[in-house]
């Protein structure tokens, strides 16, 4: 029997995936992003594979991306059932296993605004680039920089810290990178960018690969 970790709200296995779909459904046509069983996508930060799953089912084939070996090893037996998943285990900041422009979508959620290191969070934006063919999209959730964002974030910090969640720590609480940062590095490494808020507290970078 598991316990199903952190993310989302669902109480039992089945509304834990169905959230997931959810929400995978959901933020993928917010990005713009067409979903297709003739292409490849690639999750940054797949966790227990809560997501990967209606990935699975609407993609010909998921590369899932954690740094976690548990994480992974939860997701793998998670989606037992799924065949057209391969794991990968990453350094954190790179996406080097991956081979260049071999992949048509790429999509992170709740993972990126974890990330204490700017030039981690600034690695994987430029990585995504590298591994888009061209023409490929991606959609990116980071922390929305600013000060009226960091408020809010802190006082959600404090206020979890206080319940006894050890949210005040620096891999909860990741980092906020400059709206000038993630740009450059976007378009540096070939693709054009669009910065979408999302709620006060998120941003999206959606990319496509251009050049
Ligand atoms: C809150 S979970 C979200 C999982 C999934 N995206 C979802 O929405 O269900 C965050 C995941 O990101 C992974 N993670 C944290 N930092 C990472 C990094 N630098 N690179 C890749 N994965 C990372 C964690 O191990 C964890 O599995």
């Amino acid at each position: 029997m598991h316990r199903y970790i952190a993310t989302g709200s669902a109480p039992d296995r089945e509304g834990f995936f169905r959230q997931g779909a959810e929400e995978a459904d959901a933020l993928l046509a917010f990005c713009g992003i067409e979903a297709s069983t003739e292409k490849t996508m690639l999750e940054i930060g797949c966790g227990v594979g809560r997501m990967t799953r209606r990935f699975s089912e609407r993609y010909g084939s998921v590369l899932a991306v954690d740094v976690s070996p548990e994480m992974l090893a939860r997701a793998r037996e998670n989606l037992a059932d799924r065949s057209n998943v391969e794991w990968v285990l990453g350094s954190g900041s790179d996406l080097s296993p991956i081979t260049d422009a071999t992949i048509d979508h790429v999509f992170s959620y709740i993972t990126l605004q974890h990330v204490p290191r700017q030039d981690a969070v600034l690695s994987y934006v430029r990585e995504t680039s590298r591994v888009l063919r061209i023409g490929g999209e991606a959609g990116l959730q980071v922390r929305r920089p600013g000060w009226q964002a960091a408020v809010i974030d802190f006082a959600g910090h404090v206020g979890r810290a206080a319940r006894g969640r050890p949210t005040l720590a620096a891999e909860w609480r990741g980092t906020r990178v400059p709206v000038a940062s993630l740009l450059e590095a976007a378009t540096v490494s070939g693709s054009r960018v669009e910065l979408r808020p999302r709620g006060r507290r998120h941003l999206w970078l959606v990319m496509e690969r251009v050049t």
